[in-house]
């Protein structure tokens, strides 16, 4: 059939971990194909075979009937095989057009001269062929995730797409793009395009996806319409058995004050910031996109100096200058961007576990290896992460499984106090379900945690107190069992 794209008996082992067992997957042209499954399922290693980042170890592809070898990712992109990664690959410091047009601009007639009118026309005609909102003299560093992303997705089409890959496209959007970026995506239908959307968003899937592939353990285990799959099936097929008790039963009993934050302001523009959490509390900080809530994570953890203000620790006053005397101090910071700010790609899984914890396991003169590697193990499995070996590089883990060993982390520091900033971005319901169970056998013994996140539902499955900031400032602190999803939004949105 014209168009269509099939993947047949791929496999694709990384030494002796099996990433793809056999795997077969059509798409068609004019279709979302939604791939779910579960962290470390396949989905993404699928989608770079595809794209020609990985050869295969065996299998092969066929594009309109033809087939196709790709051993570099110019030839897939050449065939019309885009692929969105979610870590951005723009030049910055460069505009919309620039990088639209990187490597291969347009140039006048006289030699050498570049026609920069010509590439700021036909990214302005583009854009309006498919209804972007862009301009293409602005420089990327000036534009929002949402932006950037349509950017990506108007230089792939600019390159003649056939076939865009998402890959958890709008784990770093707001609602409002999230919502605009789903308005593309059914546009890009209507053009005849095939795309292959991978989130753990369930909801996502669902307004999205005509067909459905899942995967667990590196074989599609269930494939077909959207319409006769409902959403309770799909995920029942992810995990291979009933997801029951989604959020845990909390019975909620706070000690005294663990930490007060008194009138904190940061030079990244947070003002006049009060709150306390006591032991045992869960208190979730809600927010759109730039409201403040990372900032105040990062004033309180010393990244960021105060400009005023105060924390206390213990009924304590505390200075925190740097995250080494926070961590010192007992406090724990799950940073957002786990990639840029929370792990070492390259270094092996227990290096990145036990960097904050040396003090425990005898730095004084000497790593005490076989502590390390005891350590990380029980730690490992608390958390329940499936690495090859605590050495495997982090690199290696999928993307939820190296969310899973930075909570491990915090947990071997035997932090008191918790900031959890996003903690289940990118991670499958199961592994959800996990981190929920985690936090709250954390506030059972006694610590406290400040949980930053974007869903809603979860603040309101396992939080006693929701803080509500909006540009900068704290404009809630709510009891959630007093209040309601839409009260926070309100609070959250709106100017008064
Ligand atoms: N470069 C690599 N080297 C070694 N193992 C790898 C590599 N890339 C992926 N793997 C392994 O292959 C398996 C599948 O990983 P993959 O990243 O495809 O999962 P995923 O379904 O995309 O998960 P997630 O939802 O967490 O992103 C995992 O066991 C992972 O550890
Ligand atoms: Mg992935």
């Amino acid at each position: 059939m014209v168009g269509e794209l099939k993947m047949q008996n791929i496999v694709k082992t990384f030494g002796p971990v099996t990433a793809l067992r056999d795997v077969t997957f059509t798409a068609g042209p004019g279709t979302v194909h939604a791939l779910c499954g579960e962290n470390g399922a396949g989905k993404s290693t699928l989608m770079k075979v595809l794209a020609g980042v990985f050869p295969p170890d065996s299998g092969e592809i066929f594009l309109d009937g033809h087939k196709r070898i790709f051993t570099h990712p110019r030839q897939a992109l050449e065939a019309g095989i885009s692929m969105l990664y979610q870590e951005l690959d723009l030049a910055e410091h460069l505009t919309v057009y620039e990088n639209i047009f990187l490597g291969r601009e347009m140039r006048k007639k006289v030699p050498f001269v570049i026609d920069r009118r010509a590439m700021i026309n036909q990214t302005l005609q583009n854009c309006k062929r498919y209804g972007f909102d862009l301009d293409p003299e602005a420089t990327i560093r000036s534009l929002t995730p949402g932006q950037c992303q349509i950017v990506e997705l108007l230089k792939a089409l600019m390159k003649n797409a056939r076939v865009i890959v998402m890959d958890e496209p709008t784990s770093s959007l707001s609602e409002g793009e999230a919502v605009q970026l789903f308005k593309i995506v059914h546009q890009l239908r209507k053009l005849r395009l095939t795309i292959i959307y991978i989130s753990h968003r369930m909801e996502e899937v669902k307004i999205l996806a005509d067909q459905i592939s899942v995967l667990r353990d590196g074989a599609v285990v269930a494939a077909g319409s959207a319409s006769q799959m409902d959403i309770p099936t799909v995920v029942r097929h992810m995990a291979g058995r009933e997801l029951k008790d989604y959020y845990p039963v909390r019975t909620s009993n706070p000690g005294p004050t663990l930490f007060e934050a008194n009138h904190l302001s940061s030079e990244e523009g947070i003002r006049d910031i009060s709150f306390s959490i006591r032991c045992g509390e869960i208190v979730g900080m809600a927010g759109l996109v730039g409201a403040g809530r990372s900032e105040t994570a990062r004033a309180i953890f010393g990244i960021r100096p105060l400009t005023g203000g105060s924390i206390r620790l213990n009924g304590r006053p505390v200075k925190i200058r740097r995250p080494s005397k926070a961590i010192k101090k007992g406090i724990a910071y799950l940073t957002e961007d786990r990639k840029r700010s929370g792990l070492c790609t390259i270094l092996p899984c227990s290096w990145n576990m036990t960097l904050p914890n040396y003090p425990r396991i005898g730095m004084r003169l000497l790593l005490n290896l076989h502590k390390e590697q005891k350590l990380c193990r029980s730690y490992g499995e608390k958390v329940a992460v499936k690495w090859a070996s605590p050495q495997a590089p982090v690199c290696s883990l999928s993307g939820g499984n190296q969310q899973k060993l930075l909570i491990g982390r915090w947990l071997m520091a035997r932090s008191e106090f918790l900031i959890f900033d996003e903690p289940t971005r990118g991670i499958d319901v199961g592994a959800k379900k996990e981190v929920y169970h985690l936090l709250t056998e954390l506030a059972a013994e006694g610590k406290g945690v400040l949980m930053i996140s974007s869903e809603l539902p979860e603040l309101f499955g396992i939080c006693d107190r929701i803080l509500v900031m909006r540009r900068g400032r704290l404009v809630g602190d709510l009891n959630t069992r007093d209040t309601s999803p839409e009260k926070v939004m309100h609070l959250a949105a709106v100017e008064e």
